[in-house]
């Protein structure tokens, strides 16, 4: 396997880069990080084998060094400001390295040029840019929302208070495991045929509403726990207030995941979950909720 370049490998929210070295390193791949500082983390990734190199995806020059002799690359960038300016630096380094890596993209279904979030027109907007530099690019705009959200965004209210507060609404939403959407990645790198379009629109898992997810929970600890639907504007000042005290929900996720709520219930889950078909994609069963939530 050639050596294989996998950015966002620190993270603490779907936490997928993580999971696609460890895969990676467990089909004997030849794994580097790009880590903007070293920590507890990346001591980590070194001990399955992952070389760590410093850089900064906002910094063009310390993306040509991290590429040099890669041949794939697996591009992932947080729900945070600056996806535009960290592809157009990636795309910058790629041309000037003159390696033209294959590049997988973690991206979102609200990738779209009309969503009304900006980081989902951000989110499009950047894998144009990827595609304009002429990269071989492979987006996987995965239609559903990471389990790795209700602990983020709601963990603390279910802790003092035993309620999920959000405004997606009473209906059913689309949920995948940040681990199945990072093997979905990993398929990708290491088998390319299972994917026929150049952007791709991987589905999720299995549908709860927030109500089933709130039973779920209730379930699992033993005590109970509610969702109690809210107006987006209150979701919206709740998030922004746990930013403040929290490192991985920011204020730019805030506005884009009540965006993406709001939408859902006013329109309903634009996608349907399909657990054969993501069953097929990543070659294993997906992880359900309830198993995500024997985690927790
Ligand atoms: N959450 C969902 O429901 C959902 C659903 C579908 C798709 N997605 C997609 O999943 C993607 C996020 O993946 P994830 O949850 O695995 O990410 P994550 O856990 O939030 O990790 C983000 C990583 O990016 C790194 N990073 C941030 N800024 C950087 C920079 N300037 N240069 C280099 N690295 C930088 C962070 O490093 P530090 O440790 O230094 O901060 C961290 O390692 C997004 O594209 C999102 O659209 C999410």
């Amino acid at each position: 396997m050639n050596k294989i370049l996998v950015t966002g490998a620190t993270g603490r929210h779907g936490g997928t880069g993580a999971h696609v070295v460890r895969r990676l390193r467990e089909e004997g791949g030849d794994v580097r990080v790009l880590a903007r500082s070293r920590s507890g983390r990346t001591e980590a990734l070194e001990a399955l084998g992952a070389e760590v190199v410093l850089g900064d995806l906002r910094d063009r020059r310390s993306i040509v060094p991290a590429l040099r002799d890669v041949e794939q690359v697996y591009f992932t960038y947080p729900i945070d400001a600056g996806v535009i300016a960290a592809a157009a630096n990636f795309a910058a380094a790629a041309r000037e390295s003159g390696t033209a890596p294959r590049t997988v993209v973690m991206s979102m279904g609200p990738a779209h040029p009309g969503h009304p979030s900006p980081r989902g027109r951000d989110q499009w907007l950047a894998e144009e840019v990827l595609q304009w530099a002429g990269l071989d690019v492979l987006v996987l705009r995965v239609a559903a929302a990471f389990h790795e959200n209700v602990p983020a965004l709601h963990g603390r209210s279910v802790r003092e208070e035993g309620v999920i507060r959000n405004c997606f609404g009473d209906g059913p939403v689309a949920w995948i495991n940040g681990a199945d959407a990072a093997e979905l990645a990993v398929a990708a790198l290491l088998h390319p045929d299972r994917f026929t379009a150049p952007v791709c629109y991987p589905v999720g898992a299995e549908e709860l509403s927030h109500h089933e997810i709130a039973a779920v929970l209730a379930e699992r600890f033993g005590r109970p726990v509610r969702f109690e639907p809210v107006s987006a504007e209150r979701w919206h000042r709740e998030l922004v207030a746990l930013s403040e005290v929290d490192d991985v929900v920011n204020p730019d996720m805030a506005g884009h995941i009540t965006s993406v709520a709001r939408r859902v219930a006013e329109h309903g889950s634009t996608m349907a979950a399909d657990r054969a078909a993501l069953a097929l994609l990543i070659g294993r069963e997906p992880v359900t909720f309830r198993e995500f939530a024997q985690t927790l």
